[in-house]
């Protein structure tokens, strides 16, 4: 019935203009592989989100960086991660490339975020480290969490993939963890076309994280004086998509604020119906609703009510512990069963007009 759709989550780049002469300029220079560029990337992204408690490494994916921050937690066969099925597999798969095994735990139905009594109830003589995702840009209750960790000397890593930008009592997520990534993927917040970003507390930590984005190696040292001790990868950024980098940093603001102030509007329409729900936002917190979350018993009547008015939503993720891979399939947990039942999301970026969002505040309000 529609030609033009109106996406769910979307790539925004910096103006052609201004992009492609940055961008043929660094191509053209010679210096394309991980340099200067990489490097003033990552001080910059420290520099804009407060991260001065942080050592910051440029990564190819928020999955390498997620592979790096699981290393780090020093896991052993059998060790465990504890970490949510409510997220995009590579959260999960991650662990098991570090060579640990998935342990979910269970989430608050109402915001998909990890539930810190289901965390601490999971924890055996196994456990080395809880990873939490803060689900669709929605904070998780970190504050608890890294009261377990501490408890039972976990690592604690967050996963800000969905998250750039929001915050827990004033500080941006990310500010908590042992580590954290973000990811720079197509359609995140901002896109380096692929890419992450790694934040590490520990300076000892750092230099051997960056010996892992390359190769084993430490770049600085000329070959002859390097002798590679620790297994690593090729995981660098490179200079052409850190130039792109840079630039995004310029517009996050101006895109949250646009998701938050559309996010406001949807809040106060779902509000006004029974038969809807927000996902709540503790009072000293900020989502940066990269995805828009509505919870409703037929989320897929409504799913399908949306789409038939050109809106495109969905449930986006599946839950992990269905992947055979995680041998996890029979879990009782009921959380996460009825979160996934009543989700779905709707589109909440720049790239909303004013009538089509009109017209999704519409079809909430009178849903029944
Ligand atoms: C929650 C979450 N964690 C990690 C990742 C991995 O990021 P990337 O695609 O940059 O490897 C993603 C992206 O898909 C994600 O959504």
């Amino acid at each position: 019935m529609f030609k033009n759709k109106i996406p769910l989550l979307k790539v925004s780049l910096p103006k052609k203009k201004i992009l492609i002469s940055k961008l043929s300029k660094t191509l053209y220079s010679g210096n394309i592989a991980e340099g200067k560029i990489v490097y003033e990337f990552e001080k910059n992204f420290q520099k804009k989100f407060n991260y001065i408690n942080y050592n910051v490494l440029a990564v190819n994916s928020g999955t390498a960086a997620l592979h790096i921050a699981y290393m780090l937690c020093k896991i052993k066969k059998g060790d465990e991660i504890i970490s949510s099925p409510v997220t995009a597999e590579p959260t999960n798969i991650a662990i098991l490339h570090a060579g640990g095994r998935v342990r979910f735990a269970d989430v608050n139905p109402l915001t998909g975020n990890l539930d810190p009594k289901s965390v601490e109830k999971n924890i055996n003589k196994n456990t080395r480290a809880i990873c939490i995702v803060h689900y669709g840009g929605y904070p998780a209750e970190v504050d608890k969490i890294k009261k377990i960790a501490k408890k039972y000397k976990l690592y604690l890593i967050e996963d800000c993939a969905h998250a750039l930008g929001a915050k827990i009592s004033n500080k941006f997520v990310g500010s908590f963890g042992d580590f954290s990534i973000f990811s720079f993927q197509a359609v995140k917040q901002i896109t380096t076309i692929d890419g992450g970003i790694l934040l590490i507390k520990n300076k000892k930590f750092y230099k051997k994280a960056k010996r892992i984005r390359w190769f084993g190696l430490t770049k600085s040292l000329a070959r002859s004086k390097n002798r590679i001790k620790d297994l690593g990868y090729k995981y660098n950024m490179n200079n052409i998509t850190a130039v792109i980098g840079k630039l995004q940093l310029k517009q996050i603001n101006k895109l949250n604020s646009i998701s938050i102030k559309n996010a406001r509007l949807f809040e106060k329409a779902i509000k006004s119906n029974p038969n809807l729900q927000n996902s709540p936002i503790a009072k000293n917190n900020k989502s940066v609703y990269w995805l828009f979350n509505v919870l409703t018993k037929n989320s897929l009547r409504l799913i399908k009510k949306l789409n038939y008015f050109g809106i495109e939503a969905s449930k986006v993720h599946v839950l992990n512990n269905i992947h055979p891979i995680f041998n996890s399939n029979k879990l009782n947990l009921k959380g996460c069963e009825e979160f996934y039942k009543k989700i779905l999301h709707i589109p909440c970026g720049w790239w909303l007009k004013k009538s089509k969002r009109n017209i999704i505040i519409n079809i909430l309000k009178n849903f029944k």
